[in-house]
């Protein structure tokens, strides 16, 4: 937690009140060990856990199902908390209509076009779940899995260990995958993910996570007021179904410069061919810094209502920004309030989507023998 993290706590005392009423317990020291508690079961009777963590005033809540963020809760520039992802209160919700809520991607985040790739010689045909397409790792994703979690506290951060094991050909995609991820919260209250994998044979790999912010709090409306930075020179046009074309087109004069902060309602009207496509943004940029050995910052979201913002940096070199076009108003979140089109909106680190059949696009191609790691980190402020 950047910023006034202290003015919180420090305001708090003055004002009387206990700490905990903003933070629960050891906020401002370091967190206290993940508690583990039943959120529902499975039609064949498997139980699914909610594991709930603290540190460094952010709140989070995780399931076992799909590693999916149920809730994520920060403060206020006056330490009024809110959860600012959105989501479902049921396992039943999760597993029959959501929309990627919260959750895991794997193995292969964004779409494959025609779900088909061909690596070493040899022809892929993955599941195909969105059209022609295959989305997010197909028909059972690892959003659909279930993961075995371990939790940790290490110095003064607090975390989950997830883990998941895909087998050779799940979903049509070669190797088995051992699949390790890690959520960390700080004592800065930072939200961290470490991906890992390891395969028995050439295949492709490209995680992410699925989280849908309003920084005002889920179920309070559109986030077309929120201001968005993205360091990103140019982003992937894509066709009909979705699928890069290839190019990398310069955002400079067009709705999808976001070099300068600006709202996302500004242009998302704008009667761009990609803009009418997508319905909205529904595109990666190709952050300018590329691939890094390190996790940079290349995106910030700012709710100037709230003033709660969050910062992304990562290593990878796209960043998926989707303005929650496909939410239509038939999903009810925890809150009681509806989604509409906008009320919500994702910012998926990734490499580019359709890279296996995109040559020039950096490779997402796994072997035996090499780990696959990336990170990414969710910095809030007020
Ligand atoms: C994709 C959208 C898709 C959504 C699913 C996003 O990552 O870019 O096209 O509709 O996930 O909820």
């Amino acid at each position: 937690m950047e910023l006034n993290r202290r003015t919180v706590i420090a305001g708090a005392a003055a004002a009387g009140i206990a700490a905990t009423t903003l933070g629960g317990t050891a906020h401002a020291t370091g967190g206290r060990k993940p508690v583990k508690t039943l959120f529902g079961k499975l039609a064949d009777g498997t139980k699914i856990y909610s594991w709930s963590l603290e540190n460094g005033g952010t709140r989070l809540k995780v399931l076992s199902y799909g590693g999916i963020v149920q809730s994520l809760e920060i403060p206020d520039r006056r330490g009024r908390y809110a959860n600012v992802s959105a989501g479902f209160d049921t396992i039943e919700d999760y597993v029959a209509k959501s929309p990627y809520f919260g959750a895991l991607i794997g193995r292969y985040g964004n779409r494959i076009g025609k779900g088909k790739f061909t690596l070493d010689g040899k022809n892929y045909q993955l599941s195909v779940n969105d059209g022609e397409q295959s989305l997010h790792g197909g028909a059972q994703g690892f959003d659909k899995r279930v993961w075995d979690i371990e939790p940790f506290t290490k110095g003064s951060d607090v975390g989950l260990y997830l883990y998941y094991t895909s087998v050779d050909g799940e979903m049509g995609y070669p190797g088995t995958l051992k699949t390790k991820v890690t959520y960390t919260l700080t004592k800065h209250g930072d939200w961290r993910i470490d991906y890992e994998a390891t395969t028995d044979k050439a295949t492709v790999v490209n995680l992410t996570s699925h989280v849908y912010w309003n920084l005002a709090g889920e179920g309070s409306g559109t986030i077309e007021d929120h201001e968005l930075h993205i360091a990103a020179s140019r982003y992937t046009p894509t066709d009909s179904g979705l699928i890069p074309t290839g190019e990398l087109t310069k955002v400079a004069g067009t709705p999808f410069d976001f070099r300068k902060a600006k709202p996302i309602g500004r242009d998302i009207r704008v009667s761009h061919p990609q803009l009418v496509t997508a319905k909205g943004f529904d595109h990666n940029w190709v952050l300018d810094k590329g691939i890094t050995a390190r996790p940079e910052h290349v995106a910030t979201l700012r709710d100037p209502a709230s003033g709660r913002t969050m910062k992304i940096a990562t290593n990878e070199p796209g960043l998926q920004f989707y303005s929650g076009n496909f939410l239509d108003g038939t999903l009810t979140g925890p809150s009681g309030r509806t989604y509409r089109q906008g009320d919500a909106l994702c910012l998926e680190t990734q490499h580019f989507p359709d890279s296996p059949n995109k040559p020039s696009f950096p490779s997402t191609v796994l072997r035996p023998g090499q780990t696959y790691r990336t990170t990414t980190v969710h910095t809030f402020g007020c």
